[in-house]
C-alpha cells in the first residue's frame, strides 16, 4: 500500500491484522519459513473477505531449541517482545488501535501476551490452528500424527502456496507420550544439541509425510474464513 491508501483507510477504520511466525527448520520436507508463510497467507486471504489491511509479517522470532539445524534464525524473547511492542506502538500511533495478531509459532504466545499487556492498543491474539473448523480438519486427517512440530497441516499449506518436496519413503517419527506433550506445550523445548539428538530429522511427533497440497487448500480456506469472521467480531 501507499501512505495515501493507508490514510484513506484509517479515516474510517482502526483495525489491522499482524501476522507472525518463525524462521526455523520444519523437518525434512517442511520449509524453514513455514510458520511465517502460513500466518501471512491466511491473513491475506482473510483480508480479502473482511476488508482488513495486513501489516508485513513478523517472521523472525524466538526458536533457540532449533539452532542445531541449519537455516534457523532465533531472536531472544526480550528482543522479540520489544519488536512486537514497537510495531504495535507504530501502528497505534497512526490510529490503528485494534490489532489482531495471527500467530503461527507456539513459542511466540508468551511474549505476544507480554507485549499486548504493555500497550494501550486493543490486541487480540490467535493461533491459526486453534480455530474450531481448522482443528476439526486436523484431527480428522491426522489425529495424533499432527504432533507438535513440522505438522502435516502446516506443511500442507506451504505445499499449496509454495512447493511440495517429494519423500515417498518418509516414515512416521517417534510417537510422543502425553507426558511429553504436556511438559513441552508452547514450544518449551531444551538446549539445541539435546533437541537435535532427541529429534534427529527435526519433526517433533508430527508425521509431515501425511501432508497434501489438496489439504492445504482446504486448511487455508477454513482458517481464512474463521479469521475473517473473528476479525469482524473484534473490530465491530
Ligand atoms: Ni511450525
Amino acid at each position: 500500500m501507499t501512505w495515501l491508501e493507508v490514510e484513506t483507510y484509517i479515516a474510517s477504520r482502526q483495525g489491522v491484522i499482524l501476522p507472525t511466525g518463525s524462521i526455523e527448520q520444519h523437518g525434512p520436507i517442511g520449509l524453514i519459513g513455514t510458520d511465517a508463510i502460513c500466518a501471512r497467507e491466511i491473513s491475506w486471504r482473510a483480508a480479502d473477505q473482511c476488508g482488513a489491511i495486513v501489516a508485513p509479517e513478523l517472521a523472525y522470532a524466538p526458536a533457540p531449541f532449533n539452532m542445531g539445524f541449519p537455516g534457523t534464525v532465533s531472536l531472544s524473547i526480550e528482543v522479540y517482545t520489544e519488536l512486537v511492542l514497537q510495531v504495535i506502538s507504530s501502528l497505534a500511533h497512526h490510529g490503528l488501535n485494534k490489532i489482531y495478531i495471527l500467530n503461527g509459532h507456539g513459542a511466540n504466545l508468551a511474549p505476544l501476551r507480554e507485549a499486548a499487556g504493555r500497550t494501550n492498543a486493543e490486541v487480540r491474539i490467535r493461533s491459526w490452528w486453534d480455530f474450531e473448523s481448522v482443528n476439526a480438519l486436523r484431527s480428522e486427517w491426522y489425529g495424533d500424527w499432527e504432533g507438535m512440530h513440522a505438522t502435516p497441516s502446516e506443511v500442507s499449506i506451504t505445499q499449496h502456496t509454495h512447493r511440495r518436496i517429494e519423500a515417498p519413503d518418509l516414515a512416521a517419527p517417534r510417537k510422543l507420550t502425553q507426558d511429553y506433550i504436556r511438559a513441552h506445550a508452547g514450544d518449551r523445548h531444551g538446549a539445541p544439541e539435546a533437541h537435535r539428538r532427541d529429534f534427529p530429522d527435526g519433526r517433533v511427533g508430527s508425521h509431515s509425510g501425511l501432508a497434501r497440497p489438496e489439504h492445504g487448500i482446504l486448511l487455508l480456506k477454513s482458517a481464512a474464513d474463521a479469521l475473517a469472521a473473528d476479525y469482524l467480531s473484534f473490530v465491530e
